[in-house]
C-alpha cells in the first residue's frame, strides 16, 4: 500500500494534504508514504520533516508511480498524475460540480475519486469533515481580514484622550464559519449580532453572547433542510429578511457573510442599496464570494470599495492560514482512511454509507448520484 502526498499546483493554494504527523501515522498503519518534494513549503513544512517521519521524497512522477492512494487538498489535474495506476484512489476536495471535466477524466483513467466534501454530516464522520475543519478557520480569518481593512479598533477603549466606542459586527449565516466568526469578533471586543434561516442557530448565537436577529413575522419558517443544511427560502421570507437586514445593517461597522445552500448559488443577502446605507469606512467580508457571493458587487480575489464601504472577497480563505488548515485537513484524511483500515488487506475498505456518499468515479464511470 503506497500513499502519495502531492504538491498543490492550483494558483493561490498554499495548503498540503499530509503533514509529518499524518505520515508517521500512516506508516504506523503499515503503509508506505511518498511525498512530492516541496509539497509542504507553503504550509511551513520542510521536506526533511516529512523524511524524518519515514516518507520517501521525490518528484511528481516518482511520487505517484505505483501509488494506491493519492492525497490532495484540491483535485489534481489528471495530466499531472498520468503515471498513477488504474484503480488508484484520489482523495481530496474535488469540487465536483465546478470541475466536472476533471471528474470525467478521472473516470476515463480508471481512478476511483473520493470527494471529501461529500462526507455525510453524521456523528461518526465529524472528524473526517473537511468542510467543517476549513470553514472554522475561514470564519476566524474573515474577522481578522475585516479588522485589517477597518480603520478603527474593535474593542471599546477608555483612554486618557477619551473613549473609543466598540465596533458593531453582524454575522449573516451561522454554520461552522459563522459561529467561529461570532466567537472571534467577540474575543476582539466587538458588539456582535447574527442571523440565519435555521431557527436552531438562535440558541447557538445567544450562547456565544451575541444578539440573534431573526425574521419572526413569517409563519412556518424553519429553513433547515436535509443533513442540517439550509434550504432556499420563500419569496415572502426573503422580503421580510431584506427589510429586517436593511434596518439593522445601516448601523453596523463590520458584516461577515457566510450563507450557502448546497448545490445552489449562494443566496444574495446584501444589495447595493443596503451597502449605500452603511457608514463610510465599514467593512463587509463575503466568504461566499466564490460560490456566487452573498454581497452585490463583491469580487472574488479582490477588495473593492462601494459607497465608501470596503467589500472583501478573498479567495480560498483557509489557505490564508495554510499551516493550521493543512494540519486539520491532513488529520481529516487520516481519520477517514484509518477508520476503514483493514489490517489483513493493509488497505482501507469503505462501508456502504460513506463509500456511496463520497465515491464519485469507479470502474471507468461517474457513479455519484449527485453528478448523474
Ligand atoms: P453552510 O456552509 O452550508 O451554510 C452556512 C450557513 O448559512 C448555514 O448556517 C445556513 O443555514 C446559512 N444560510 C443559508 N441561507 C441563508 C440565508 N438566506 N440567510 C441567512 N443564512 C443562510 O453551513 P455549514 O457550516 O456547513 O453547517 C450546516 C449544518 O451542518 C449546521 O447545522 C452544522 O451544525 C451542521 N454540521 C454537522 C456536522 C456533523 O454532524 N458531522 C459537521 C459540520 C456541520
Amino acid at each position: 500500500m503506497k500513499i502519495a502526498i502531492i504538491k498543490e499546483l492550483a494558483e493561490g493554494e498554499r495548503r498540503v494534504a499530509g503533514t509529518p504527523e499524518t505520515v508517521k501515522k500512516f506508516k504506523a498503519l503499515g503503509a508506505e508514504v511518498a511525498v512530492e518534494a516541496g509539497a509542504g513549503l507553503t504550509a511551513d513544512i520542510a521536506d526533511q520533516d516529512y523524511a524524518a517521519m519515514g516518507a520517501a521524497l521525490g518528484d511528481r512522477a516518482a511520487t505517484v508511480a505505483g501509488a494506491d492512494i493519492i492525497l490532495g487538498v484540491q483535485g489534481p489535474d489528471p495530466a499531472s498524475i498520468a503515471g498513477a495506476k488504474p484503480g488508484a484512489w484520489i482523495v481530496a476536495g474535488l469540487n465536483p460540480f465546478a470541475e466536472r471535466a476533471r471528474v470525467d477524466a478521472y473516470a476515463a483513467a480508471g481512478y476511483e475519486a473520493l470527494a471529501m466534501e461529500f462526507m455525510p454530516r453524521i456523528t461518526r464522520a465529524q472528524s473526517m469533515d473537511i468542510l467543517s475543519s476549513q470553514s472554522n478557520l475561514a470564519g476566524y480569518k474573515a474577522v481578522l481580514d475585516a479588522a485589517h481593512e477597518y480603520g478603527r479598533a474593535f474593542p471599546m477603549m477608555m483612554t486618557a484622550a477619551g473613549t473609543i466606542s466598540p465596533a458593531r459586527a453582524f454575522v449573516m449565516g451561522v454554520g461552522v464559519a459563522g459561529l467561529q466568526a461570532i466567537a472571534t469578533a467577540k474575543r476582539l471586543g466587538a458588539q456582535v449580532s447574527a442571523t440565519d434561516v435555521r431557527s436552531a442557530t438562535k440558541e447557538q448565537i445567544e450562547s456565544l453572547g451575541a444578539k440573534a436577529i431573526f425574521v419572526e413575522s413569517v409563519a412556518g419558517i424553519e429553513g433547515e433542510g436535509k443533513g442540517g443544511y439550509a434550504t432556499e427560502m420563500s419569496e415572502e421570507y426573503r422580503k421580510a429578511q431584506a427589510e429586517l437586514v436593511s434596518s439593522h445593517i445601516a448601523r453596523q461597522d463590520i458584516v461577515i457573510t457566510t450563507a450557502l445552500i448546497p448545490g445552489k448559488p449562494a443566496p444574495r443577502l446584501i444589495t447595493d442599496a443596503q451597502i449605500a446605507s452603511m457608514k463610510p469606512g465599514s467593512v463587509i467580508v463575503d466568504l461566499a464570494v466564490e460560490q456566487g457571493g452573498n454581497v452585490e458587487g463583491a469580487v472574488a480575489g479582490q477588495v473593492v470599495e462601494r459607497h465608501g464601504v470596503k467589500i472583501v472577497g478573498h479567495k480560498n480563505v483557509p489557505s490564508r492560514l495554510a499551516a493550521d488548515a493543512s494540519a486539520l485537513f491532513a488529520r481529516n484524511l487520516y481519520n477517514f482512511l484509518s477508520a476503514f483500515w483493514n489490517k489483513d488487506q493493509n488497505a482501507p475498505v469503505l462501508d456502504e454509507e460513506i463509500g456511496n456518499a463520497i465515491r464519485i468515479t469507479q470502474g471507468g464511470k461517474v457513479v455519484s448520484e449527485r453528478l448523474l
